[in-house]
Formats: structure tokens, C-alpha cells, sequence
């Protein structure tokens, strides 16, 4: 197909937004990744990586694609025919797409989900960030996680990896939930898979209670406190004590009802943004084998989520 310049123009985009957006350096040598998903619109990967490659002067670029649990399959396959470096997984793929791939990490294995594929031209790889970019900011406070209790509320796939990798990382682990079958269900699951131990239970006030009076970190896995800052909170305020590090995988709002109320109790925080901006960050590593712009990569979550 010839190019049609007269197209480029009628997208309404003014050269200097065009610019900005950083497609001008696609060429025909550009690396290509992207992230699949359904929704994906409301994605923040490709402000973060894009960032990131132009911050880096890579000549990579990373795009959405809406890809439906019937196309999944096909979707891979375009991956090795388009020769696409990178993707990054997010709902409702990262379980589904294990069977279509060459090989996966040993840790995306055991949690049993990825959230991102590398292809080296012949082979794709399965990883799981999300375990890793949860683990880092703990990591970067110093935390000490061997031997400590640790309590996770939510038993779905975000709970998963966040179990998986704080069992990795030494901590003994309880998980509430509200269908409590599933709580005990990963407990099972995870004492099978590792030497460590977790316990599963029901989310409701006896237990809560009873877990934070001797939990020293608290982790929101599920989808309480999505979406507005005077939403719900998985916790009631009269459980926070001071001394327990709350930890919220909710991104948005940034600052969630609970990690507002945990401030208000003296209690230090850590809010989603930081966990999407790492496992964004070992992912870039993994696509371009560079280290990540961490910090920059943070500030374009944080500017994409305030936009
Ligand atoms: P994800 O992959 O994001 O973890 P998921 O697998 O659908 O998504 O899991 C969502 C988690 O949030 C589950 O632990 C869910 O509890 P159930 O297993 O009982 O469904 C939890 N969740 C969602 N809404 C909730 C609510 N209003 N109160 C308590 N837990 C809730």
C-alpha cells in the first residue's frame, strides 16, 4: 500500500502533538512491543514505556492491542509472525496465553500466570513482573520480610503473585477473602509449591481483627477501593495500628481510602502506583536487557493517573 500523507493530516493531530508523541523516530529498524488485553484502554503501559525508550534513546515503540479471549491464540501467533520483541499481558490473558508459549520462568510457573512475553526471534518466554514489582518497594524500604507475618486480603490473581513473592522473600502468610474456599484454596496451593507456610480464612471482622493484632505488613489484593478516593476500604479504620505497613495494590485513585485512613492512623504506606510502576520497569528490562528509568517511570504513572 503507498503511504497517504493526505491520511496523517486528516488525523487532526498538529505536527508539534505528532512530535510529542514520539512517533516521528518509528523507521523501519524500530523494535516493536506492545501490551494485549480486553479492555486496554484504559492501559497506562504505553505512556510508561514509550517514556522510558525515548528517555533511553532506544529506538523501540509499544502500542496497544485490544485482543479477545477467542483471538488470544491468534494473537500469539501474530507475535512470532510480526516478529514483536515484546508483550505485556494483562486481563483476562495472563493465564490463558501459558499453553501458546515455548517456555516460562520458573516463578511465572509456580503462580501459574504471566504478565509478560519476550520473544528472542525463535522462542517466547513467559515471565511474571507483577511479583517482582510488588517485592520492590518493600525492598527499597528496607523491609524486613523473612520470618514476618504478613496478612493479604483478596485471593484472586493479584493475590497470587503478591503471595507467591512475599512467601519467596521468607514471611509467613494469611489469606482472607470473601469466598473464603478460595482463601484456603491458594493457602493449599501455595504450602504445595514452596517450603514455606500460609494459612487461608474468611474475610470477615473476627478474622481481620484477629490477623492485624499480630500482622506487621497488610497487603490489598482485591478491587475495595478502585475507582474514587472516598471509595470503600477493605480494613475499618479502628484496625490500624500505627506500627503495621499498609500496602495497596490499587493504583487508582493514587491515594485510596485506605492508604488515606492508614495515614491518618501514623501507619507507613505503600500505594498500587509504585507496584505498576515497577513491574513496568522489569519488564522494560527484560524487552531491551537495559536497566529501567525507575524513577522517571513512576512519574509517568503518577502523570498519567492525575491527567
Ligand atoms: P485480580 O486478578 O485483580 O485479583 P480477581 O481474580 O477477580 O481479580 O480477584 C478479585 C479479588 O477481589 C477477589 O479476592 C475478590 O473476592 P472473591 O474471591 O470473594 O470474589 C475480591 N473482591 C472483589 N470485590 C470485593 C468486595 N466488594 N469485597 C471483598 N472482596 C472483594
Amino acid at each position: 500500500m503507498q503511504d497517504q500523507p493526505e491520511r496523517v493530516l486528516s488525523t487532526g493531530l498538529s505536527p508539534a502533538k505528532s512530535e510529542a508523541g514520539g512517533l516521528s523516530h518509528v523507521s523501519g529498524k524500530t523494535v516493536v512491543c506492545g501490551v494485549i488485553g480486553d479492555p486496554v484502554e484504559h492501559t497506562m503501559s504505553p505512556a510508561m514505556q514509550n517514556a522510558a525508550f525515548r528517555a533511553l534513546g532506544l529506538d523501540f515503540a509499544y502500542v496497544p492491542f485490544k485482543v479477545t479471549r477467542e483471538e488470544l491464540r491468534v494473537a500469539i501467533a501474530g507475535m512470532r509472525a510480526l516478529n514483536i520483541r515484546g508483550l505485556n499481558i494483562t486481563i483476562p490473558h495472563k493465564v490463558a496465553v501459558l499453553p501458546f508459549l515455548d517456555s516460562v520462568d520458573p516463578l511465572a510457573k509456580k503462580i501459574g500466570a504471566v504478565n509478560t512475553i519476550v520473544s528472542n526471534g525463535t522462542t517466547l518466554t513467559g515471565y511474571n513482573t507483577d511479583a517482582g514489582g510488588f517485592i520492590q518497594p518493600l525492598l527499597e524500604r528496607g523491609f524486613e520480610l523473612r520470618d514476618s507475618r504478613v496478612l493479604v486480603i483478596g485471593a484472586g490473581g493479584a493475590a497470587r503473585a503478591v503471595a507467591f513473592a512475599l512467601i519467596e522473600g521468607g514471611a509467613r502468610v494469611v489469606v482472607l477473602n470473601r469466598t473464603p474456599d478460595r482463601a484456603h484454596e491458594l493457602a493449599r496451593h501455595l504450602s504445595q509449591h514452596t517450603p514455606g507456610r500460609a494459612e487461608g480464612g474468611e474475610l470477615n471482622n473476627d478474622n481481620l481483627f484477629e490477623a492485624m493484632s499480630n500482622t506487621v505488613l497488610v497487603v490489598n489484593t482485591t478491587s475495595v477501593g478502585m475507582g474514587t478516593p472516598e471509595g470503600q476500604s477493605p480494613i475499618p479504620s479502628a484496625f490500624l495500628r500505627r506500627d503495621i505497613l499498609v500496602y495497596d495494590i490499587v493504583y487508582n485513585p493514587l491515594k485510596t481510602r485506605l492508604i488515606s485512613e492508614a495515614q491518618a492512623a501514623g501507619c507507613r504506606t505503600i500505594a498500587g502506583a509504585e507496584m505498576l510502576a515497577w513491574q513496568g520497569a522489569l519488564a522494560f528490562e527484560r524487552f531491551t536487557g537495559i536497566k529501567a528509568p525507575i524513577e522517571l517511570m513512576k512519574q509517568q504513572v503518577v502523570r498519567s493517573l492525575t491527567e
